[in-house]
């Protein structure tokens, strides 16, 4: 009987040094402690063995079973720290990496300038006010004062759509939509896309436009210099200069074109290397509005009476702004999106 135990012994404590799972080590324990387990039959065969060796063998097995509960208690932890250490291991995240970054847009440079406009005259108390792409001939020429047979048509080449709409040729038709459903007093700018037959390295078919028109009781040629030199030396800078031309549209009496000192050559009309400046074509001023008196005309469309108010009314492009802004010389730059010419505006 003392070898079988000490050949269990030895092949118990090496199947536990071998086992690397915990369900590997439950089986040994039943196998070796369990009810019916190799050790348990041993000590149930104890009571064959003659008396006086009894108490020896019965001390010897007790022993055994608990060096073998010790074997199997302490490799049953090793096991379980190894299985926690690997899991730990492969589940390890590096939070110092550096994460792969998601590729941010940012808004077009003509929304720039557009939002920029906007802000300006909003601090001004301008409300924003907008009208559809696609217009009729009323809103778009008739009640403008441009009637079909007036030379002023020329001036805009149109495109037109079917059922003898057309795309809104400027932003004035704004102007007529706004004023037809309500009354004075009225400080609106419309910022919006317009269309013209056009197409070169400063024409695109379709651009924009920021109108502006202010209308009350008493609304004189002082206010629009006042606005319009304050606008523009907001978006330009402080002390340009600003000049008024005398000029014509259908819809203002009397008009104005406004220009503003050169930005590239700063108004003397040659550059720092004594080039003549393409961009003024040398004369020191930039056009960069049309304004004017509303047209006593105008108001009789939409049903104001011109006795009662008086009103002027702007419009400016924004491709030009931006061009002069950012010093860019073709105009279909804003519409390739091309985004090494984008990104520059991040
Ligand atoms: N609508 C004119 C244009 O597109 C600009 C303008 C607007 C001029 C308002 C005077 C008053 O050229």
């Amino acid at each position: 009987m003392t070898d079988s135990l000490e050949a269990l012994r030895g092949e118990v404590l090496e199947r536990i040094q071998q086992a690397n799972s915990v369900k590997e080590l439950e089986q040994l324990r039943v196998e070796a402690l369990g009810r019916s387990g190799s050790l348990t039959l041993l000590l149930r065969g104890l009571k064959d063995l003659p008396a006086e060796e009894r108490p020896r063998m019965g001390e010897r097995l007790n022993q055994l079973r608990r060096e073998l509960e010790l074997e199997l208690d302490g490799h049953l932890a090793t096991v379980n720290q190894e299985a926690k250490a690997k899991a730990l291991a492969e589940e390890k995240i590096d939070i110092t990496l550096p994460g792969t970054r998601f590729e941010r847009g940012h808004s077009h440079p003509l929304t720039l300038v557009i939002d920029e406009i906007v802000e300006i005259f909003s601090t001004m108390g301008f409300e924003i006010a907008r009208g559809p792409d696609i217009e009729d001939d009323d809103h778009n020429f008739e009640a403008l004062n441009i009637p079909k047979d007036h030379p002023a048509r020329d001036m805009q080449d149109t495109f037109f759509v079917a059922g003898g709409n057309l795309l809104r040729t400027h932003t004035s038709p704004v102007q007529i939509r706004t004023m037809e459903s309500r009354k004075p007093p009225l400080q609106v700018i419309v910022p919006g896309a317009v269309y013209r037959h056009d197409d070169d390295a400063t024409h695109s078919p379709m651009f924009h436009q920021v109108e502006g028109f202010m209308v009350d009781s008493n609304i004189a040629f002082s206010d629009l210099k006042g606005v319009l030199t304050h606008v523009l030396r907001q978006i330009f800078h402080r002390d340009a200069g600003v000049r008024f031309r005398p000029s014509f549209f259908p819809f203002t009496e009397p008009s104005a074109e406004i220009d503003i000192q050169c930005v590239i050559c700063g108004g003397g009309g040659t550059l720092r290397n004594g080039q003549v400046c393409r961009v003024c074509k040398a004369s020191g001023w930039l056009e960069i509005l049309g304004a004017g008196m509303i047209d006593p005309a105008v108001f009789k469309f939409v049903g104001y009476d011109p006795e009662e108010f008086t009103g002027f009314a702007f419009g400016m492009g924004v491709e030009r702004i931006a061009m002069l802004k950012y010093g860019i010389d073709d105009i279909r730059l804003f519409f390739q999106n091309d985004l090494r010419f984008l990104r520059q505006f991040n």
